[in-house]
């Protein structure tokens, strides 16, 4: 019985936790790179020294995208936004303090770097989406750029968890590669 259990735990964990391993990137003629990873879609653009992501993920709750970093979380940077009750959308600029933990970059002495574009919540998806720099330059941030190759990691919240500290029903992680030319 207890294998039995012990089995289990490791088939759920991997369902719901677990590295993709490489991931295509697809780019369009637009100039719009994108990945899907369990669900979660993310598409990226760069325009001079800024970068612009569009993230959704099936939650009402919050949805995560980290970079660079590992095992899980560890020196992850990572942006966790959702969309409250009202409406209002939230991000924060954060950073995996440890495997299983993580804190605003604010928190530990860094800035907060991101800037909300758009947010939605509808039919149980969350979208949103947020610029940064390529390089912000706090401590807290991996430096993106073009032709960057980096392991990318994914995670959202149950439904109507409209924080940024309970834990994920889903995470993931791939290495992709940040190719996309600067316009
Ligand atoms: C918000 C609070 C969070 C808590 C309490 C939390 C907690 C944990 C725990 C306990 C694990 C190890 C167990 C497991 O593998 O399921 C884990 C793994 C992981 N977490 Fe989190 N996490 C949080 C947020 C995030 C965020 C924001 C991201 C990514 C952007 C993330 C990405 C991951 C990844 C990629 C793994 C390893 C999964 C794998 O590749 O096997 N987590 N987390």
């Amino acid at each position: 019985m207890r294998w039995i259990c012990i089995l289990l735990s490791i088939g759920l964990r991997a369902a719901y936790a677990h590295d993709a391993g490489d991931l295509e990137v697809s780019t369009s003629s637009s100039g719009w790179s994108s990945v899907s990873l369990e669900g979660f879609d993310l598409r990226w653009t760069i325009e001079g020294d800024t970068i612009r992501f569009d993230m959704t993920a099936p939650t009402t709750g919050w949805l995560a995208v980290g970079f660079g970093g590992g095992p899980a979380m560890a020196q992850a940077d990572m942006v966790i936004g959702y969309v409250g009750e009202q409406g209002e959308p939230r991000i924060q600029d954060g950073w995996g303090t440890g495997p299983v933990s993580h804190a605003g970059d604010t928190e530990l002495g860094g800035s907060g770097d991101l800037e909300i574009l758009r947010a939605s919540e509808e039919e149980g998806i969350t979208s949103m989406s947020f610029s940064r720099l390529l390089d912000t330059e706090d401590e807290y941030d991996f430096p993106l750029r073009p032709g960057t190759t980096l392991r990318l990691s994914v995670a959202w919240g149950a439904d109507e968890a409209d924080d940024f500290d309970s834990m994920h029903q889903s995470a993931h992680s791939a290495t992709i590669e940040v190719e996309n030319v600067a316009r």
